[in-house]
């Protein structure tokens, strides 16, 4: 399911300054093999002891992927994913693409060490590192809102294609979390009007945060479904993105603990049964925002786009088309026409 394939596409981000500095700062805290001596903290690292000499990069990296290797709350399903986090936590701590013969400061190697600890208990890497990457914009990331998956950028990529022609163009993205997909479509297409509205007022929050930080115009609001939309858009609308939460309530325990032990529960699912009440209210109701011949683009997991796919049709939508996109080519996003 597309919910679980987001490894991180940045391997090697360049990191702002200031994340460095805290990193420093707070190294010895982050640090897991920090014990207490005599009052104050010494670093005692059994598994990578290296007589004071400074670590070489390649050798740091193959300790943490043994350690991520090992962790039971990571899903393992991605060859090489191990590799990947680690070269990217290694890189966001030097702040450069590391090289395998880097020598690594003592420094650096603890606020790694502490990192790739926190990595092994499941917690996102974008968490750890407070951003991640989606279709080039470094989005910031937080506790308690929907971390962007890769997989979600071929629905950004399908709306860009649908407003570009357009004169005026207006999008709408519910569910929007941190404001993913439609912080993507006010940079692509910057003629757009774009409204991005979310339940959770955490998530609008950050949403707004990120636009501010990129310069981008989104009109965020709290609301459920389309409860956020001004009134005066009905009937306008060219475009209605969705990635909505989509697991049904009693297959939530079955998600990797990196998902459902960090993720809010909120995000995962809409408590139905069959984790399509979300998709049908938003089949309902989508009609009076579009404009004729509008579009609704819906992203969903492989195994729930037949369920989607249906749910659309027998709600009188047009034109309506399973699509299968980004590089895993397993992202399904249904897209359909406005009923006439
Ligand atoms: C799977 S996440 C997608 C977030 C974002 N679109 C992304 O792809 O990064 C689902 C989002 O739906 C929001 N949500 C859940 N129930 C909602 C509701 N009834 N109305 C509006 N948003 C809701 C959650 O807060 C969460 O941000």
């Amino acid at each position: 399911m597309s919910l679980i394939s987001g490894v991180s596409a940045i391997f090697f981000a360049r990191v702002p300054r200031a994340f460095r500095v805290v990193l420093d700062a707070f190294g010895a805290a982050l640090d897991p093999f920090a014990r207490s001596v005599g009052g104050g903290t010494a670093r005692v690292y059994e598994p990578t002891s290296y007589h004071g000499r400074p670590m070489r990069a390649r050798k740091l990296i193959r300790t943490a992927i043994e350690e991520l290797k090992a962790s039971e709350a990571i899903d393992h399903w991605q060859k090489g994913r191990e590799r990947i986090e680690a070269e990217d936590l290694l890189g966001f701590v030097m702040g450069d693409e590391p090289d395998p013969e880097d020598k690594v400061r003592d420094a650096e190697r603890d606020a790694f060490l502490g990192l790739v600890a926190r990595r092994a208990t499941g917690e996102p890497i974008p968490y750890i590192k407070g951003f991640t990457e989606f279709r080039g914009l470094e989005l910031a990331s937080e506790p308690g809102v929907f971390v962007p998956r890769d997989s979600s950028e071929y629905l950004a990529e399908q709306a860009v294609k649908r407003l570009r022609g357009r004169r005026s163009p207006v999008h709408v993205d519910l569910a929007t979390g941190a404001g993913t997909i439609a912080l993507s479509v006010a940079n692509e297409v910057p003629k757009a009007t774009v409204y991005g509205t979310d339940l959770s007022e955490d998530a609008v929050k950050l949403a707004r945060r990120n636009a501010r930080r990129l310069g981008l115009k989104v009109r965020f609001a709290a609301g459920d479904v389309f409860g956020g939309l001004p009134a005066t858009i009905a009937g306008t609308v060219d475009v209605i993105t969705v990635h909505p939460p989509y697991v049904a309530m009693d297959e939530v325990d079955d998600l990797p603990d990196e998902i459902k032990d960090w993720e809010p529960v909120h995000t995962l699912t809409d408590r139905s049964s069959d984790g399509l009440g979300f998709v049908r209210q938003t089949v309902a109701e989508a009609p009076t925002w579009l404009r004729p011949k509008g579009w609704l683009l819906m992203e969903t997991d492989p195994d729930r786009a037949r369920d989607v796919k249906k749910v659309m049709t027998d709600g009188g939508f047009r034109d309506v088309r399973s699509t299968k996109g980004g590089d895993l080519k397993i992202t399904r996003v249904i897209i359909g026409r406005r009923p006439a």
